[in-house]
């Protein structure tokens, strides 16, 4: 066995290891407090910088600046969601209702081997390389956060992986523009007047405005986004009431919309807006819209979406263009401040992120730790290249 085989393999099963201690004590978002101490040590044990930023939980590793050259970011999250674990692994969740069903200890892990794999060729860098390990991304805050402490300032392009249950474990995919959905979050309050309920006339029935609005809100999608933009909206709660002879005060309904582009997304929430005014309008009441915007669509760029997947061709992957899904990722964040692409890495299935089943197929780890060092080294190559020719065309 070559020395190089052998050093891949024991990095495999420190990453591994690594994910499964991650796994066992997963945390919820901005509380990622042991997780940010166990990464932290592991960069430490490999001698890796670890940047001295204002972050409650996450951190920013550093490796090269030791030729010149630009500089390149890897991204990855560490925080895990509210679900009670159900997936039978060995390796489960000792942290009750606390659950990584959304893999974030996979991609933590995975950018943890990158970094060991880019500090071994540290000297050789052409420029230097940012590991974002970001607390708080199901929050939809914790990218933010992080551009806030000018850690990406100075950077040319940033990459971000998500596993993908839907794919097999050897596949990654990628596409031009928008990846991902733009996530905004409505709360409607519906505020009527209670009366007995064989009585409705001295009342004003929340409850039938409230399926007038719910009906409404499906006109959205099918009357006034055109058909070459999808969109979804979607109402997931509704609350009124509290039992059979009385029509209650008040009506409450949550719910969420999903876009791909600013103008859909604009289009939805002021249509939104006027419906609901209408609806209380024509039934004399009074409706409030609590309009919470998350993160955009992480919209790709086409340049680094062909070099990442030609890269994952070049790793061994089945490369592949995929098609928009409407996850939201706060990923967009960061591509709004600077040129960038979000990779989809096949791990394998059955389960859909968020489901407390969810689980990951290990057999992908190295591979995309491999793929990820790759990423931030041929970027390297490919800047310092065209900033050569730049130089030469002055
Ligand atoms: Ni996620």
């Amino acid at each position: 066995m070559s020395d190089v085989t052998q050093k891949h393999q024991q990095l495999a099963t420190f990453i591994q290891n690594f994910r499964h201690h991650l796994h066992r004590h997963p945390e919820l978002s901005n509380e990622e407090f042991k997780t940010t101490a166990s990464i932290r040590a592991a960069l430490e044990k490999y001698e890796i910088r670890v940047l001295d930023l204002p972050l409650k939980t996450g951190l920013v590793a550093e490796i090269g600046g030791i030729q010149p050259g630009e500089m390149v970011v890897l991204r990855a999250d560490i925080d895990a969601l509210p679900i009670e674990e159900k997936s039978g692994v060995e390796y489960t969740s000792q942290n009750p209702g606390v659950m990584h069903a959304c893999g974030h200890d996979f991609h933590t892990s995975a950018a943890l081997g990158a970094a060991i794999l880019l500090k071994a060729q540290e000297d050789t860098l052409s420029g230097t390389v940012r590991i974002l390990f970001q607390a708080a991304e199901e929050t939809g805050h914790g990218a933010s956060a992080l551009i806030d402490t000018g850690a990406l300032d100075k950077a040319a392009v940033i990459f971000g992986i998500h596993n993908d249950p839907s794919l097999p474990v050897g596949v990654l995919g990628s596409k031009d523009g928008a990846l991902t959905a733009g996530v905004d979050r409505f709360a409607i309050a519906i505020t009527g007047t209670g009366s007995h309920a064989a009585r409705p006339h001295e009342g004003n029935d929340p409850i039938i405005i409230a399926g007038q609005v719910i009906s409404a809100l499906q006109t959205l999608i099918a009357r006034n986004v055109p058909s070459a933009h999808n969109a979804v909206v979607s109402v997931t709660q509704i609350h009124s009431g509290s039992t059979w002879n009385v029509i209650p005060e008040s009506a409450w309904l949550e719910g969420t919309v999903r876009t791909f582009n600013h103008d859909t997304r604009d289009l939805i929430e002021r249509r939104l807006r006027q419906i609901l005014a209408g609806i209380a309008a024509a039934f004399d009441t009074a409706i409030s819209l609590d309009w919470q915007p998350g993160p955009p669509s992480v919209v790709n760029t086409a340049k680094w979406v062909d070099f990442a997947l030609a890269l994952g061709k070049d790793s061994g992957f089945d490369a592949r263009r995929v098609e928009a899904s409407p996850i939201g990722e706060d990923f967009a964040f960061y591509q709004q401040k600077l040129p960038g692409a979000f990779i989809m890495i096949g791990s394998g299935g059955p389960h859909a992120l968020h489901h407390p089943q969810f689980r990951v197929d290990d057999r992908a780890l190295f591979p995309t730790a491999h793929y990820l060092s790759q990423l931030a080294v041929q970027a390297l190559r490919t800047l310092s290249a065209e900033t050569t020719i730049r130089d030469k065309i002055a």
